[in-house]
């Protein structure tokens, strides 16, 4: 068992990683680290997170109320989302918060990462939703990320950034660091006319070799319908694709929504 000192040593070594990967700017991003159901360690708010040191991290209970913090130093504005997440998700030990600048172009432009573009992204995280726009610190992020987490790892986060949680704090930081290179290529390969997307049959040979290595976490290849009929998957419904019906099935759907839409 690594000691709560060590582990607010590594908080600050991510901290650093991020602000010096300029996934953050100045005072921005928050991190936390579960210590047990009711002990969790969290950056404070209002400083910069590449030049904290273990003094700086302070200790909450589950419902965010602090346990111990030195003096100036209060827990990240942010902290409700981060709890919301333990809570809705009891395999996560780690969760990170950055506004990395492709991740969050995207966010800002409202394009979801959903393009299967690249093995290691399609492999790691499926595909990266938007969570609809909350402001920040109230329970409006929490309540809108809330909805995507039992089908994802990561998390755009509408017109604001990326949120991603795993089973340990390098783990949350490396989705993050996967949510950032996935949407840079993207950002690129539109750029020069287009990705050119992996083929339906490519995708599922690589959600098979996710479920051969046994990953954890959750991921739409093993959520979308298909799969737990042992079908392939889409890439990415996360649960709520219609990609296994007929075509009759789909019409009928569309038609069901448009009408609804009209009132009728
Ligand atoms: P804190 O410094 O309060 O954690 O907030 C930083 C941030 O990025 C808010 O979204």
């Amino acid at each position: 068992m690594v000691n709560e000192y060590e582990i607010k040593k590594q908080i600050c070594d991510i901290g650093k990683r991020i602000y010096d990967r300029g996934m953050v700017a100045a005072n921005d991003g928050n991190i936390s680290v579960k210590l047990n159901d009711n002990e969790f360690l969290c950056t404070p708010t209002g400083v910069s997170k590449g030049f904290m040191t273990p003094e700086y991290i302070c200790k909450v209970d589950r419902n965010g109320k602090v346990l111990q913090a030195n003096k100036g130093f209060k827990p990240s504005s942010e902290i409700k989302m981060h709890m919301r997440v333990y809570k809705e998700r009891p395999d996560v030990n780690s969760v990170v918060h950055a506004h990395p600048m492709y991740a969050t172009g995207f966010a800002i432009a409202g394009i979801p990462l959903t393009q299967p573009i690249m093995p290691e992204a399609v492999i790691a995280l499926g595909c990266v939703p938007i969570a609809e726009y909350g402001t920040p610190s109230t329970e409006e992020i929490p309540d809108a990320v809330s909805k995507y987490l039992q089908s994802f790892d990561a998390v755009l986060l509408e017109n604001h950034g990326a949120l991603t949680f795993s089973d340990s704090l390098l783990n949350a930081y490396h989705k993050m660091e996967s949510v950032e290179f996935y949407a840079k290529l993207l950002y690129i390969s539109k750029q020069l006319g287009g990705p050119k997307e992996l083929s339906e049959s490519q995708v599922q040979r690589l959600y098979e070799i996710r479920r051969q290595f046994g990953l954890k976490g959750k991921h739409p290849a093993d959520l979308c319908p298909n799969a737990k009929e042992g079908k392939p998957s889409c890439h990415g419904c996360g649960g709520n694709c219609t990609c296994g019906k007929g075509d009759g099935d789909m019409v009928a759907e569309i038609t069901k929504r448009v009408l609804e839409q009209l009132g009728k």
